[in-house]
């Protein structure tokens, strides 16, 4: 296999950080050997098949460093100059965002990468989006119709006391969905918003967005904040009792007769100190390819960012939406805002 994966989940101790350093740097190649140091937060086994199809195309043999967003974003960060990384990808534009004002990417140019859509990725080319997620609402089917919802902002109507499911402000979905309102309301009614919006709250925050639909599911709330493909891969589970929850859930796209439906992306770029920068640029391309954004769509069902890449039946069956096409960096800019806001509003 053509692949090198190794992955750093969060370790208690400086000397597990230094050997787990230790071994990344002994085992990365020079550019001679034709290898691309890459580092992902995607948190999904499905992304080996375009590793492997990259390597067969080019040749370049993908060393990965696995590791959740923030350890990553730290981790590039305490290597600095000596950084082996040569793409760093993250899920949600609020983690991009981060590690670019951490100063983590070198800006690229690249004719297949400025085509992609521009709500997508970074003006000055620092990062680009390769997949879309939408934060939908999803709702009982046996309690909830469609038409008792419109949008994110009539969640806190005094109808859903006791009946609205999300999971912590302390996740970067909610702070990126939480920017998005406040680029289109404004601080105060963003306040305002998620105090009402915890006021018909359930339960407190707990679980992450497959618990909420599970939640919903089961009778806990009867509607949920969460990402689109959460519902998708249980609706596609080989597990009958998934399937059943999915079953009872219906999908609906907030915000449709004004700015459209909050949708985030997971996305990356080309290293400050790439070693290997055009094997780096070279593998982004890879990630904006039809083959690789069809990969994208059918394993892990997000939305291609290019168009007319195809989507899976499962997402087409959820209806087609307008997304919000504010650019993705704003969410990022607004993150530290959006945070003290959840925070004041009391949304755990
Ligand atoms: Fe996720």
């Amino acid at each position: 296999m053509a692949i090198t994966r190794r992955v750093f989940l969060a370790s208690g101790t400086a000397a597990a950080a230094f050997a787990a350093h230790q071994i990344l740097n002994t085992k990365v190649g020079s550019s001679a050997e034709r290898v691309m140091n890459l580092y992902s937060a995607r948190h999904y086994s499905s992304d080996t098949a375009i590793y492997e199809s990259f390597t067969k195309k080019t040749g370049i043999k993908v060393n990965l460093v696995e590791s959740p967003g923030d350890k990553l974003i730290e981790r590039v960060k305490s290597e600095g100059a000596n950084s082996p990384a040569d793409v760093i990808i993250t899920v949600d534009a609020g983690n991009l965002w981060r590690a670019q004002d951490a100063g983590l990417f070198q800006p690229v140019s690249s004719r297949i990468l400025t085509g992609l859509d521009a709500s997508a990725r970074d003006p000055q080319g620092h990062w680009f989006g390769f997949t879309r997620r939408a934060r939908v609402i999803v709702y009982n089917k046996a309690k909830v119709k469609p038409e008792d919802l419109s949008t994110y902002e009539a969640l806190t109507d005094s109808k859903w006391k006791g009946r609205i499911l999300v999971r912590s402000s302390g996740n970067v979905y909610n702070q990126s969905l939480v920017g998005s309102i406040l680029a289109a309301q404004g601080e105060a009614k963003t306040e305002a918003w998620a105090r009402g919006l915890v006021a018909n709250f359930a339960r407190p925050s707990e679980g992450n967005d497959t618990a909420q639909i599970k939640a919903v599911a089961a009778g806990l709330g009867d509607v949920a904040l969460v990402n689109t493909y959460y519902v998708a891969r249980l609706a596609k589970s080989d597990k009958a009792e998934d399937k059943e929850i999915a079953a009872k859930i219906g999908v609906f796209f907030p915000n449709q007769k004004d700015r459209g439906t909050h949708v985030n992306i997971s996305g990356g770029g080309v290293a400050k100190y790439a070693p290997n920068k055009a094997a780096a640029i070279l593998f982004l391309e890879h990630l904006a390819s039809r083959q690789v954004q069809e990969i994208f769509a059918k394993s892990n069902y997000e939305y291609p960012v290019q168009a007319g890449a195809p989507v899976d039946p499962i997402l087409t069956s959820f209806g087609k939406f307008k997304a919000d096409k504010l650019n993705a960096s704003v969410y990022g800019k607004n993150n530290a805002l959006a945070l003290k806001i959840c925070d004041r509003a009391g949304w755990k």
